[in-house]
């Protein structure tokens, strides 16, 4: 299997180089309207909202702002296929003006905007973000009337563009079966209360994501894996430090990635060669969680009545039968600002048991090559 990558340097409002219908879902994070670090921005594609902002008319800014991002949703309407997902993560912001504190409730603005373009508004998700911060209380401490709560946690915003997707012929059903995930992480995954704590992250730098906002690599790998099938097509119209391509990659995913800014081009590409080999180790822990799943259900005593055809492994339910998981063997540029990767065949990753599948099985060098072909 291979998969295809691709950066486009254009502004999302209007993607000539991405086809209507051609994308199967899209996970992003906007720049975040009346968070100051994105104001620029903002201001750089609507000149009204330094204006608005200096006359401290906020109310018109939040609403300037959230102007340029509608023109990207709608552009996600057009590129998006029926049937594909769009995962929006927002966070609400808080400003003081004339001494007024208040809050901009970004995710309920975009929640009304994808409505009214046409969307399907589905359940979302909560995602927690803890701080111990010596300033999360805000407001007048101990003494009542004047304090606010705290603000820790951020919007997985879920919509569906027209209906259901269908899977009607057999290797799109077989697609989507060997792309399945296991009971138990759908137990966690579908809930719409997360918080990573515990989560591997060595793909994420703390300064990087504070300069960036880039978010944490389990958030689009999650999503991805939740609303897409391997070989699909995933967007993200916002890319940044490109975490979602990465996430895309390990799952088996194309992606595209829009970014306005091309100073990203050179850390971005980076970004990706350098960290392109640690990809693997987000489906190896996912097989290491789920044997200790099975050891524990054993423990109990419940026998799992299904088998894995492809790990050979017992499962909880009849759909995990036929989950694969892919592994990056290798990564090249194709074209220019387009990569290509390349995934372990199933005869390989096949002939090693899954208990001892680790990093160095799948770390891609000339034995391992000549194995290959
Ligand atoms: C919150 S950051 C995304 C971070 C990303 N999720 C990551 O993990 O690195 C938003 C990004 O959108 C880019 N951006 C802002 N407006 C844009 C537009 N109209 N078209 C394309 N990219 C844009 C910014 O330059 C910034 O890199």
């Amino acid at each position: 299997m291979e998969t295809t990558h691709r950066l486009i340097f254009e502004d999302a409002r209007k993607v000539r180089a991405l086809d209507d219908q051609s994308i199967d879902l899209v996970v992003t994070s906007p720049p975040y309207p009346m968070i100051e670090m994105w104001d620029q921005s903002f201001a750089e594609m609507d000149s009204r909202v330094n204006g608005f902002l200096d006359n401290g008319e906020y109310a018109r800014a939040f609403e300037a702002m959230h102007q340029v991002l509608d023109q990207v949703w709608q552009e996600l309407y057009r590129v998006m296929k029926d049937g594909a997902f769009a995962c929006i993560n927002i966070g609400d912001a808080t400003r003081t003006n004339n001494g007024r504190f208040q809050l901009f409730a970004n995710h309920s603005r975009i929640q009304s905007k994808f409505f009214e373009l046409g969307f399907d508004v589905l359940p979302l998700v909560l995602w927690r973000k803890q701080t111990n911060a010596p300033n999360k209380f805000m407001g007048s401490g101990m003494l009542p009337a004047g304090a606010y709560v705290t603000l820790e946690h951020e919007y997985i915003l879920i919509f569906r563009k027209g209906s259901k997707r269908k899977f009607t012929t057999a290797e799109n059903k077989l697609k989507r079966m060997r792309s399945s995930y296991f009971w138990e992480e759908r137990n966690v995954w579908f809930s719409d209360l997360w918080d990573f704590k515990g989560a591997r992250q060595d793909m994420d730098s703390q300064t990087l994501r504070e300069r960036s906002g880039a978010f944490p690599f389990i958030l689009p790998f999650r999503l991805i894996n939740m609303y897409s099938l391997m070989e699909d097509t995933v967007l993200d119209p916002f890319l940044g430090t490109g975490t979602t391509m990465m996430a895309a990659m390990a799952a088996g995913r194309n992606s595209a990635g829009c970014e306005i800014d091309r100073g990203f081009l050179e850390p971005v590409i980076q970004r990706i060669y350098e960290q392109w080999p640690l990809l693997n180790r987000y489906n190896l822990d996912r097989i290491k969680n789920h044997l200790d799943f099975v050891d524990k259900q054993r423990d109990k005593g419940n026998q799992l009545k299904y088998m894995n055809s492809y790990f050979g492994f017992p499962v909880m339910t009849r759909q995990e039968k036929e989950l694969k998981l892919p592994f990056v063997m290798s990564f090249s540029e194709r074209d220019a600002n387009c990569f290509k990767a390349v995934y372990f065949n199933d005869q390989y990753i096949q002939s090693i048991k899954p208990g001892e599948l680790d990093i160095k099985h799948l770390t891609y060098d000339h034995g391992v090559q000549a194995r290959l072909f």
